[in-house]
């Protein structure tokens, strides 16, 4: 099981800051830094969703995972700002096959749950996917999560917003546990902060002129290999 917190620095009573649903959440300082600078100063961070992912084996016809998350909404009754978590909803499959057309024509993506009664702004992702309040619209937990690997990927982990529906539902696929969505690369188990964690580490590394060969031995030329794409989203 993982379970991902995600802050931000919006501003519940600064109304240009659209989240008054976040008075009363979970306050932190945290020492962060403006997009793309290295410049940190504390700031105060409100808690904003809450992201878990299972492991269940009960599952394992579909995807072996289950794929949740909660939001802050400051209106919910409740003593702590973990009792006012509303669940957004939980897929167990990302609904393959399914599409924008087919949600118009009034289906629902048939391997989730949705809370209609979440009671804050429901953001859902393509044709109505589940996935978080911050997440990329174009995608779901599972199109980005499943099939986790190591980078580089092979393919990016956001389809591109110029391919057909039909094209994109390469993305919306279930890939068994433990399995890369690619053939030939190595899977991380829709695990997404390890794969991060080695883009990370390889290029520190790299900074610190780290003699990768004789920490990585034998793997060193594979470690090497493993590039730096973009983040998508
Ligand atoms: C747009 C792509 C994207 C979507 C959609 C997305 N995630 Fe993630 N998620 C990531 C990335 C990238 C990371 C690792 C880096 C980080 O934590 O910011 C991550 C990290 C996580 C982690 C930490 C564990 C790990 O190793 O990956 C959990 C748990 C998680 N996400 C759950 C979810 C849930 C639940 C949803 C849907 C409500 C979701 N994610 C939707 C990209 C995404």
């Amino acid at each position: 099981m993982a379970i991902k917190l995600l802050f931000t620095a919006a501003d519940p009573a600064v109304p240009g800051d659209g989240v008054p649903y976040l008075k009363n959440s979970k306050e932190w300082q945290a020492n962060i830094a403006p997009y793309k600078s290295n410049d940190r100063q504390p700031a105060r961070l409100r808690l904003l969703q809450v992201d878990i992912a299972v492991r269940d084996a009960r599952n394992d016809d579909v995807t072996g995972w289950l794929f949740g998350t909660f939001v802050c909404n400051g209106n919910k009754p409740g003593a702590t700002p973990f009792d006012r978590l509303a669940p957004v909803g939980l897929m167990w499959g990302d609904s393959p096959g399914f599409t924008p057309a087919d949600l118009s024509a009034g289906g629902t993506p048939p391997q989730q749950w949705i809370n209609t009664q979440v009671g804050t702004y429901q953001h859902l992702g393509w044709a109505d996917r589940i996935n978080g309040p911050v997440d990329n619209p174009a995608s779901s937990c599972m199109s980005c999560h499943g099939g986790g690997a190591e980078p580089p990927l092979k393919t990016p982990i956001i389809p591109k917003s110029t391919l057909s529906d039909q094209e994109k539902l390469k993305w919306f696929e279930n890939i068994e546990a433990g399995v890369a969505r690619d053939a030939g690369s190595i899977s991380l188990d829709d695990s997404l902060q390890l794969a991060v964690g080695l883009r990370n580490w390889k290029s520190y590394a790299q900074g610190q002129g780290a003699d990768l060969k004789a920490l990585a031995g034998d793997d060193a030329e594979e470690l090497l290999n493993r590039g730096i794409e973009a983040r998508d989203d």
